[in-house]
């Protein structure tokens, strides 16, 4: 891939404002003149502590929300709803239970009339990528939860969209399992060069992921702040890098946070992060 093609910008979001009406109550601004530009083929993820709008960022993108003002291109197009062109990975895989695994990852290609036999090949080719070809038979309630993501990253990808949204996937998952897919969605991500926006609230996920750290901040939703990560990739989470923009990232948060707690559960509380500092031997990463 030639580096202006890398250059492109894939995703523009332009003073993006989105308000939700309630009954009785002002409108909860879920995101408040939101501006952001994803290159193709970029990792970026959306962090940031519950209620901040990262899954109504994410759905606007995906075109399950509508925005109420501003604008959003995709391949400098607006975007009036969802396309082929994106697919959401969500925290439950949501998998028809009643349905093998290698059903469930032929589904899209079948709703597509791409033909039986090259839609089997190619799910049983994407089993084999996420190292579930043995699994193809089975049900979705024979696999793990690690393995059932596994299936929606395949289900995903099978149908070969440009951009993957993913909305915490892996946040009911152990540790352990996580990191495994980490490195597996970083491996899958560098050899097909998709574009993917990955919400979650663990700083340690999203430094080890992404190129890009987009932290988002609560009342009224929106971009704090946008941190680069330029560490070698595959990354191990003990990268010294990693470990100091985990503490950067945490010291923007304290702020954030304590002006939150303050605000649920009154003006005389005091946050102490020291607890919350980043200690290498602790694989189990900063959840916010
Ligand atoms: N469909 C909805 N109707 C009303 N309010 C909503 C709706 N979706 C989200 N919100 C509100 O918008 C804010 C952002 O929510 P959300 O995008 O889900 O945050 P996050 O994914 O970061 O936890 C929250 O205050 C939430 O209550
Ligand atoms: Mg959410």
């Amino acid at each position: 891939m030639g580096g202006f093609v890398l250059a492109e910008e894939h995703i523009i979001l332009q003073n993006v404002h989105k308000e939700f009406q309630r009954k009785d109550h002002a409108p909860t601004i879920a995101l408040d003149d939101v501006t952001l530009s994803i290159k193709k083929g970029e990792f970026v993820s959306l962090l940031g502590p519950s209620g901040c709008g990262k899954s109504t960022l994410l759905n606007i993108v995906a075109g399950l929300e509508k925005e109420t003002s501003g604008s959003l291109l995709v391949n400098n197009k607006p975007i009036k709803g969802p396309g082929n062109d994106r697919i959401v990975v969500f925290q439950e895989s949501g998998l028809f239970p009643w349905m093998s695994v290698l059903d469930n990852v032929m589904y899209g290609l079948l709703i597509k009339k791409v033909p039986k036999q090259e839609a089997k090949e190619r799910a049983l080719d994407w089993l084999q990528k996420v190292h579930l070809g043995k699994f193809a038979h089975a049900l979705p309630h024979e696999l793990s939860g690690g393995m059932k993501q596994r299936v929606a990253i395949a289900r995903a990808l099978v149908t070969d969209p440009e951009i993957l949204l993913m909305d915490e996937p892996f946040a009911a998952l152990d540790e352990q399992t996580r990191m495994v897919l980490h490195m597996e969605l970083d491996k899958l991500w560098r050899e097909t060069g998709k574009t993917i926006i990955f919400v979650t609230h663990n700083i340690r996920e999203a430094v080890v992921l992404s190129d890009r750290i987009v932290l988002m901040k609560t009342r009224p939703g929106g971009i704090k702040n946008i941190f680069p990560v330029q560490a070698a990739r595959p990354r191990t989470s003990s990268d010294s890098i990693l470990v100091h923009l985990e503490n950067r990232i945490l010291t923007e948060l304290e702020q954030e946070m304590e002006k939150v707690l303050k605000e649920e559960l009154g003006s005389d509380y005091a946050l102490k992060t020291d607890d919350l500092r980043v200690d290498p031997n602790n694989n189990m990463g900063s959840d916010i």
